[in-house]
């Protein structure tokens, strides 16, 4: 059987590592049991990765190939930044050659970035099967990029990996057919199972001063007495008059309680400086503005976080299972499996301040308490593989 995985962006790494990890598993095994047999019809697997070259920074996308031993992609698109329309369209152009010249039984898709979507439209218009890790996830938000890229992924997918029981349901309403669906669990917590020991071993101090986006004496906060914050989406970043208050809250509230560590992806950098924040931001010595960091220095930061405040429905995720208190800033989200009221860790706090504030006070005085949903147990690439081969 030959697979081909096209990843593009930031979170798509995390889910593609276990995967490729479990394939290697697989044929080492194989390879083991034939050689004990001397005989066996059953082929290894052939895998290639390719990397659309959307995220083109060392810092989203280098580092975490290297931290999670992720082998250098087979072939990079070099697509780059562009419009959503230039993005997708020009993974297609470069992914349709790929597809004609390797010819895979199967393109596995991940996540629900734009490498997501193009991978799947242009996987069946070659009558390739499609799989996609991380299936049935709704938000019922059309504004939002990633909920069409969801959409389509999953209605040409031939097969569809779902994390919860959530997620499977929201595909039977769909009128997807039962074949299609299998809950396999989440693979980002393969990934976060397979590392913790690892983030639980860096220092905060040692985080910060390889991050530091200037340099500037800092203060070095205690465990579980700062604040953790990314933000990245349209909706909360592209606007002056909903960025501007949010920035406000950071620097003028939460940073009198305990330091704010912030790593600043690019999307949201470039609109700090067009709306002059940016000048503001870097006057308080609380804040402490960092470069986009790592997979592990993410986690072990968020392992120490007395509250964590984002836009990321990755994060979400791993501060159920780090049990740390999460302000979401969104009105939706598709893991409802994460929030408090299905006994997550994060609450939805839209971009509404007084919101924002009082779940931030009420969140203070929460103790920090991981849950784990059901199959989210770090196995979860190994169902895949096995769902891929029994098909
Ligand atoms: C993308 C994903 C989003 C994901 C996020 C995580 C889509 C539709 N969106 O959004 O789902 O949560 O990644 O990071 O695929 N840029 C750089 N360096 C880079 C990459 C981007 O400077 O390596 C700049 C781009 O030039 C652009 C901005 O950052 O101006 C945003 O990048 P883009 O690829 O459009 O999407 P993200 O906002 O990162």
């Amino acid at each position: 059987m030959k697979i081909i995985s096209l990843v593009g962006a930031r979170p798509n790494f995390m889910k593609i590592a276990p995967f490729i990890k479990a394939i290697v598993a697989f044929n080492s095994q194989l390879q083991s049991r034939n050689f004990e047999h001397r005989t066996s019809n059953i082929e290894p697997i052939k895998h290639l990765l390719v990397h659309t070259g959307q995220h083109y920074d060392n810092r989203l996308s280098q580092t975490f190939f290297e931290e999670l031993g992720i082998p250098e992609a087979d072939i990079n698109l070099g697509i780059g930044s562009g419009t959503h329309a230039e993005q997708v369209g020009n993974t297609m152009i470069a992914f349709e050659k790929v597809l004609q010249k390797e010819k895979p039984d199967w393109v596995v898709v991940v996540g629900d970035v734009n490498a997501t979507l193009a991978g799947s439209v242009t996987a069946k218009k070659e009558h390739i099967k499609c799989a996609h890790i991380e299936a049935g996830l709704r938000s019922g938000d059309l504004n939002m990029p990633e909920e069409i890229n969801r959409l389509v992924t999953d209605r040409l997918s031939d097969l569809l990996f779902t994390p919860d029981h959530i997620s499977g349901d929201n595909l039977r309403k769909e009128g997807v057919s039962e074949d299609r669906i299998k809950f396999v669990g989440n693979i980002m917590i393969d990934t976060l199972e397979a590392n913790r020991r690892k983030a639980e071993a860096l220092d905060i101090y040692g985080i910060i001063g390889n991050n530091l986006l200037f340099e500037r004496p800092f203060k070095v906060p205690e465990e579980n007495n700062y604040a953790v914050v990314t933000l990245h989406r349209p909706s909360n970043v592209d606007q002056k008059e909903i960025f501007g208050p949010i920035t406000d809250f950071l620097t003028e509230e939460v940073s009198r309680d305990m330091p704010v560590i912030w790593p600043i992806h690019p999307r949201a950098l470039k609109q700090l400086e067009l709306f002059g924040l940016w000048d503001i931001l870097k006057e308080s010595d609380r804040m402490i503005l960092l470069h986009p960091v790592g997979y592990l220095e993410m986690l072990r930061l968020n392992m120490g976080a007395r509250v964590l405040l984002t836009d990321s429905g990755g994060l979400q995720e791993e501060c159920t299972i780090l049990g740390t208190p999460c302000l979401t800033l969104r009105w939706n989200t598709e893991r409802p499996v994460t929030l408090r009221k299905h006994g997550g860790a994060s609450v939805l706090v839209g971009n509404d301040i007084e919101k924002l504030r009082n779940e931030y006070h009420h969140s203070l005085m929460m103790k920090r308490n991981p849950v784990r949903p059901e199959l989210w147990d770090g196995k979860t690439a190994e169902r895949i593989v096995k769902e891929l081969l029994d098909y």
